[in-house]
């Protein structure tokens, strides 16, 4: 059993994604702890609600930004977590926080990266005029969005979306591929070469998801 800790902002729908594969069976994990930097963050509100132990750690509270991460770092290594998930996590975190978990902490952005990196990555699509966007699993490095690809979706762009209505169609997807990325590293599956991440045995080479999801 992988013992996860997931990181959260906000509303943590994908935080959700990955409780309800845990509670069908679909993932072999634990969350350990949900750590939250926002007190207000309504994924709190669904740790509570699945009995998942949880903290808020906010970025105020401390004189540096490395005793705040060293702070996150030291509560997910009690509860000895092995895979650090951010979930809608909406801070940059530095080197000092990826040695504690090297190769380890993977991260869900809501575009094709490296494309429409950072924040309102959806509106940025759209103003682009991009036909295709998505979103990505990756490796969390000291870049914003940058890090190794694990797994993307593709998702296409309408001649009338929205920021709303095309970051809802990306949504779909992230709440499968994270999940998917999850059980993968579960399985012991998800190995590194520099910057190229392989899914031992995975089906590659199909759209619109690559690697093939396999159950979800
Ligand atoms: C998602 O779009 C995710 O890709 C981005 O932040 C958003 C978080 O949504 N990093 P939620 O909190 O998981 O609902």
């Amino acid at each position: 059993m992988l013992r996860i800790g997931v990181l959260v902002s906000g509303r943590g729908s994908n935080l959700q994604a990955i409780i309800n594969g845990i509670e069908e069976g679909k993932i072999n994990a634990k969350i350990e702890l949900v750590v939250s930097d926002n007190p207000q963050a309504y994924a709190l509100e669904r740790s509570k609600k699945h009995g998942i132990p949880f903290q808020v750690v906010e970025r105020k509270s401390f004189a540096s930004k490395r005793d705040f991460e060293e702070r996150m770092a030291e509560l997910l290594k009690e509860r000895s977590v092995q895979l650090v998930v951010l979930a809608g996590f909406m801070r940059i975190l530095s080197k000092n926080f990826l040695k504690h978990f090297p190769n380890s902490v993977i991260n869900i952005h809501p575009s094709l990266i490296p494309a429409f990196q950072g924040l309102h990555a959806q509106k940025q699509a759209v103003e682009f005029g991009a036909k295709f966007s998505g979103c990505t699993v990756h490796l969390v490095d000291e870049s914003v969005d940058g890090g190794p690809v694990i797994v993307q979706a593709v998702v296409p762009v309408l001649p009338q979306d929205t920021e709303d209505t095309l970051s809802e169609r990306i949504l779909k997807f992230e709440h499968r591929i994270l999940p998917q990325t999850v059980q993968w590293f579960a399985e012991g599956r998800v190995e590194v070469d520099g910057r190229k991440v392989i899914v031992r045995d995975a089906r590659y080479g199909t759209l619109p998801v690559n690697p093939e999801l396999e159950k979800f």
